[in-house]
């Protein structure tokens, strides 16, 4: 049963577009608020959770199917929905967290090509009663963020074709265009002027579902 009572944002976008800092502002815009908050991530947020990240991200000798991604993803997600994300929301608290089920059929659905409908099986069961109440993505060409990101060590994910990035991106445009808890942020700006975005969206969702905050 979903008891929900807190809100749930999540940020979504590739690799090299600000999403750490973006979580930054969303969560001080909430502290401006008053608003009590967990921040979180994914492949994360429990022990479990994180090792499976490890796992996920980790260079191996060994091909590693894109299924395999898929179900240590949600592995993950079941951990941290069930151990963070519902407890947080129930006791009324708001859950920021930097990405969620979005990733997944983004990076294997679309990026590594796995059928969509068997990934909503998979998200209806580890997390059909729960979905994000306000979803950011920070939308920016790859070879952008790719340019952007050249001078540190690049993970499993991040050391993917071009071509993938480009998949990801499609998909993430295109669940944007589906759901209408995107806010979609054009993150090629300025980064001073994609925080002031993403706070004026935060405020205006607050606006909305507690119009007493100040
Ligand atoms: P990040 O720290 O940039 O968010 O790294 C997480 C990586 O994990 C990123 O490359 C996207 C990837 N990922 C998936 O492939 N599937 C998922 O379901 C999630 C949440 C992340």
């Amino acid at each position: 049963m979903n008891t929900k009572q807190g809100k749930f944002i999540t940020l979504e976008g590739s690799e090299g577009v600000g999403k750490t800092t973006n979580v930054d502002s969303v969560c001080k815009t909430l502290e401006d608020l008053s608003i009590a908050y967990v921040r979180t991530r994914e492949p994360g947020g429990t022990p479990m959770a994180e090792q499976l990240r490890e796992n996920l991200l980790a260079q191996w000798t060994e091909p590693v199917n894109g299924l395999t991604e898929l179900f240590i993803a949600f592995a993950a997600r079941l951990q941290h929905v069930e151990g963070v994300i519902r407890p947080a929301l129930t006791a009324g608290k708001w859950v920021v967290c930097d990405r969620f089920t979005d990733a997944s059929y983004a990076y294997q659905g679309y990026g590594r090509g796995l059928n969509l409908e068997k990934i909503a099986v998979l998200e209806e069961w580890v997390h059909g009663d729960l979905q994000p109440d306000l979803t950011l993505y920070l939308d920016l060409d790859p070879e952008v963020a790719a340019l952007r990101i050249a001078d540190r060590d690049h993970d499993r994910m991040e050391q993917e074709q071009m071509s993938f990035f480009h998949k990801v991106r499609q998909g993430y445009l295109a669940r944007a265009a589906a759901n209408s808890r995107f806010r979609t942020v054009d993150a090629s700006l300025p980064l001073a002027d994609v925080q002031q975005t993403v706070c004026r969206q935060v405020k205006e969702f607050v606006g909305i579902h507690m119009p007493g905050a100040n």
